[in-house]
């Protein structure tokens, strides 16, 4: 079984595959400016047909109140069918996570029927907010968008995704993904980056998964970034979402309580430069 995730070392994207050994060094000073220590490495990633889609998908790209969220490798997932052409699923996890259980039980979850994407739904949110007046005010947008789903269009977290990358295909969902994008750029539909034309094309289609497998938003809101506490239930992902990050509230000093089991697994080991993801 060939199985591959994807990292985002800020702002560098690396495809990995379980079955490989890559070794990713980075410094201090590299870790937040997303720039490997290990030259070797650098240049495959330079030569990435990754690199190609970013500038493809550079000109789709609108502001959002986050400028995080405007990075050109924010929208990669859209472009793991093209980037991987012989994978048929892929689990696809944001790097601001930590995965605390054996990750083959998320990607062997069942995606029914012409179901593409698999993840944790959160029904009790309120979805009317991920988008703006511009887009619930004008009926034919709003109304005909989520007409003929399977279920109520429910908010999905897109930093934690299984993804059956055959159906993708055959779905043409990466078009329908940017044609959203295009209406973005006239006519201001929502305010964050990748996640809103996700719900947009696959909102109340999207095969659940246990919420275990997305503790989401422990970088708290968008805005400001204040600690939050667990959700309650079981967790095998903890995912600090959301504006505030773990390795720069413990650089500052001032970490939330949950930040300090991130520690451990930051790509940057305090006083020591050596390869850090050896799976
Ligand atoms: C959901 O969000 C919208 C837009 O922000 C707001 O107008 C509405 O009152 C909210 N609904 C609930 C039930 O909180």
């Amino acid at each position: 079984m060939l199985f591959c995730m994807v990292i985002w070392l800020r702002p560098n994207l690396v495809v990995h595959c379980v079955l490989s050994k890559p070794s990713y060094m980075v410094s201090k000073e590299g870790r937040t400016a997303g720039v490997l220590d290990n030259y070797a490495e650098g240049q495959k990633y330079a030569e990435h047909s990754l690199r190609k889609l970013e500038t493809h998908v550079r000109r789709l790209i609108s502001s959002s109140i986050r400028p995080a969220l405007e990075n050109p490798l924010n929208f990669a997932r859209i472009y793991l069918p093209d980037l991987l052409p012989t994978v048929d699923r892929v689990v696809y996890l944001d790097s601001d996570l930590v995965v605390t259980d054996d990750v083959a039980r998320l990607w062997s979850v069942p995606l029914r029927g012409s179901r593409a994407i698999a993840a944790p739904e959160y029904c009790a949110a309120n979805f009317t907010k991920y988008f703006t007046d511009e887009f619930w005010s004008d009926p034919a947008m709003s109304r005909r968008t989520f007409e003929g789903r399977r279920g109520r269009p429910c908010y999905f977290n897109t930093g934690v995704m299984v993804m059956d990358l055959a159906k993708w295909r055959a779905g043409d969902y990466r078009e329908r993904i940017e044609r959203w994008m295009e209406v973005q750029r006239e006519r201001r539909i929502y305010d964050l980056g990748s996640l809103p034309p996700f719900l947009l094309v696959f909102a109340g289609d999207v095969e659940a998964v246990d919420h275990r497998w997305n503790q989401h938003g422990l970088g708290g809101d968008n805005v400001r970034g204040s600690c939050r506490s667990l959700h309650p239930g079981p967790v095998s992902l903890l995912h600090w979402s959301g504006k505030g990050k773990p390795w720069t509230r413990l650089d500052e000093g001032k970490p939330c309580p949950l930040d300090h089991l991130w520690a451990p697994y930051d790509l940057y080991v305090r006083g020591k430069r050596t390869a850090l993801i050896d799976s």
